[in-house]
């Protein structure tokens, strides 16, 4: 009781979670919203908790729990996901209910005992199809590997056509409001779309094929879908199918036709080419952003470039290479393993050259859509420059939008 509160999601069910206000740095992800770690109570014949919190966070958890039932009550736990923002606070609600049961992966059982002595802990190993019934709950195990990580799962309540579904589906909001409906009334349905996009970008974008397969598996096994309540973030109440529909979409390639500018500069040479090219692709018709890498978040880049069906990369040779944050940003941006975008690139340089040689090579390594050749520009634009600019910007935002027909 007291100051702590869960909230109920449908009857019986209770968000015990935590909401993280501070946290900027979420293992390198800038934050600027912060984020929550959701989890989950059930109260029906035998008590079930469906996945932890960050460590920091387990005495909020366990007030919130206590809002509802001594934690000592607690007969079953779900493990969706071992990462430590959901499972390191394991230990704490054990020591509180010593004799619950563990249920969770193969792969995350493995993983569990890197993090925790688990020799006293009753652990059962589901898969997907397992089923517990809980009193008048069945829950039903769909297991997730590489959603994001090998040991992910999700957990479907039958009864209540509540799917718990982990990481998928979340975003990093920090907010006093758990629900779509309640979000869009107090902030908007844009920054919810733009939290989704931000999400799956800079943690889902490698796993478009295993989405499509997944939401296939879903609806194969004729789910239906009340509400989606992620780990992260606002659970989806009132419209499911939207985010589901964003993903699929998402999975499927969609971008908007739009380019982004991606660059850093040394002396503003590169920066002061951005101008023409900007121009070029805007009287092409086409929208454009343009985006300082030494001045913007790593995982902000990584969004426009996801929301943007091109992008430019502007750097400067430095010592006959990249200039690091844009080396950084590609390096980051390989690991996403991006799909379905065109790219090209651009830069100054003072004597021998380099930069944009090795970003194309970059785009060849991700196996990107890649727009030829690249324009460099010795020291500084002459007037002449800045014509083979805008040219070079109009002429990608045409490449952009005949390749853009394909995912229409
Ligand atoms: Fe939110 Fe993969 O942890």
């Amino acid at each position: 009781g007291g100051n702590m509160k869960a909230v109920e999601l449908k009857n019986g069910i209770f968000w015990v979670g935590a909401i993280d206000w501070a946290v900027r740095d979420f293992h390198g992800y800038v934050t600027q919203r912060g984020t929550t770690y959701n989890n989950y109570l059930i109260m029906d014949d035998e008590i079930t908790l469906l996945d932890t919190v960050k460590y920091d966070f387990a005495e909020i958890t366990i007030k919130n729990i206590k809002s509802v039932v001594e934690p000592s009550k607690i007969k079953h736990i779900v493990i969706n996901h071992i990462e430590n923002d959901h499972a390191t606070s394991l230990d704490k609600i054990m020591a509180l209910t010593p004799n619950a049961t563990i249920y969770i992966t193969e792969k995350g059982k493995k993983g569990l005992e890197r993090f925790f002595d688990i020799s006293k802990w009753n652990m059962k190993v589901v898969k997907t199809g397992d089923t517990l019934n809980i009193g008048k709950r069945t829950l039903l195990f769909l297991e997730t590997p590489m959603l994001h990580w090998p040991d992910s799962m999700m957990t479907y309540i039958k009864e209540d056509k509540v799917l718990i579904s982990q990481d998928a589906f979340g975003q990093h909001i920090a907010s006093a409001v758990r629900f779509d409906d309640e979000f869009v009334t107090c902030q908007s349905m844009s920054e919810l779309d733009d939290a989704v996009v931000d999400y799956y970008a800079n943690i889902l974008m490698p796993f478009g094929q295993l989405i499509k397969t997944k939401i296939a598996d879903i609806q194969k096994l004729g789910l239906e879908i009340d509400m989606i309540a992620p780990d992260h973030g606002i659970i989806w109440r009132s419209n499911p199918n939207k985010v589901l529909q964003m993903y699929l979409d998402m999975a499927n390639g969609r971008a908007n036709l739009n380019v982004s500018i991606i660059y850093d500069t040394m002396w503003h040479s590169t920066e002061y080419m951005t101008l023409p090219i900007m121009q070029g692709i805007k009287d092409e018709g086409v929208e454009c952003k343009v985006i300082k890498l030494r001045s913007t978040p790593m995982s902000d880049a990584i969004k426009e470039f996801w929301h943007s069906r091109g992008c430019l990369i502007g750097s400067p040779t430095l010592n006959n290479l990249m200039y690091p944050t844009v080396a950084e940003f590609l390096y980051h941006l390989r690991g996403l393993r991006p799909k379905n975008r065109i790219a090209g690139a651009f830069g100054s340089y003072g004597w021998g050259g380099g930069a944009v040689k090795e970003a194309y090579e970059e785009f060849k390594r991700m196996g990107l859509e890649i727009f030829e050749p690249g324009l460099q520009v010795l020291y500084k634009a002459s007037s002449e420059d800045e014509e083979k600019c805008y040219e070079f910007g109009r002429e990608f935002a045409r490449k952009t939008k005949e390749y853009h027909k394909k995912f229409e």
